[in-house]
């Protein structure tokens, strides 16, 4: 079956200030979406709101993956469901280490009653961290501890790979990384592209998506989705900035403002 993912009216709120004001977006499988837009207008509110973070309320709209209504699922459900973010700040968790922390959650998204095998996982952690180039240490280093900017996205990569999600989020995976990096993890991204998985890839730059061609790229300010187009549209941003698409759209502030 082929992935389909689809946001709909989607409204989330934060302390009761509205962030999102309505999202709809539906990624289907083999689908890359970048998602591109100003500081401040809801991008990384749209990534937590999908995930179940609890401090973001969904006030309104459904989102569903495979026809299943995500927003009733909890967070470790979600996960199992096949959704994954890449997140733009990732957490450091001291006294778990990396393999620890990649072993439960594969088991969690495989289930109880078919866990990995402890060489199998091994085997396939290494093969995967060879792939990115990432020193073995890191296997067993604590969760993002002391991690450098790029080593924790390319960890996040990492554990991108190893899961093996439906849905795949990026929220500035390109932040941090230098030049080599940012090729050997927009590799990872595309040879993890298939008919079944869809991408919503979050980013401030062009230059990512010289690597990972989007199908469609959205603009979002104001806590919504106020354009659609091409990878042209990536490129027209790059070279001209936001100005224009306010200008065409009437808009003065494009920040989420105050409720
Ligand atoms: N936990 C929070 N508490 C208070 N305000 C928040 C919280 N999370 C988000 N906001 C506000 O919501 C708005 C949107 O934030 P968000 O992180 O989604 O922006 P973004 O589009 O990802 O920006 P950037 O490109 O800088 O990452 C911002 O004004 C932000 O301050
Ligand atoms: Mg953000």
């Amino acid at each position: 079956m082929t992935t389909q993912f689809e946001i709909q009216g989607l409204k989330s709120s934060i302390e009761g200030k509205e962030i999102l004001k309505g999202i709809d977006l539906k990624i289907k499988g083999g689908e890359v979406h970048a998602i591109m837009g100003p500081n401040g207008t809801g991008k990384s509110t749209l990534a937590s709101a999908l995930m179940g973070h609890p401090k973001y309320e969904v006030t309104d709209g459904s989102v569903t993956l495979n026809g299943e209504d995500v927003l009733e699922m909890a967070v470790d459900e979600r996960a199992r469901a096949g959704l994954f973010l890449a997140m733009q700040y990732p957490s450091e968790i001291t006294g778990v280490t990396n393999a620890d922390f990649l072993r439960s959650a594969i088991n969690a998204r495989r289930g109880e009653g078919n866990e990995i095998s402890l060489i199998k996982f091994v085997r396939q952690m290494e093969g995967k961290m060879k792939e990115l180039e990432m020193n073995p240490e890191f296997m067993h280093r604590y969760l993002n501890e002391g991690f450098s900017g790029g080593e924790k996205k390319r960890n996040e990569i990492l554990q991108m790979m190893l899961l093996e999600p439906k849905l795949v989020i990026l929220d500035e995976i390109d932040s941090g990384l230098d030049i080599d990096a940012l090729r050997i993890v927009a590799e990872g991204v595309n040879a993890m592209r298939s008919e079944d998985r869809g991408f919503l890839i979050i980013t401030h730059y062009q230059r990512l998506l010289n690597y990972i061609t989007p199908d469609y790229v959205h603009v979002m300010m104001q806590g919504r989705i106020v354009k659609s187009g091409g990878p042209e549209l990536a490129q027209r941003l790059e070279a001209e900035g936001y100005d224009w698409v306010k200008e065409e759209l009437g808009i003065v502030d494009e920040t989420v403002g105050q409720a």
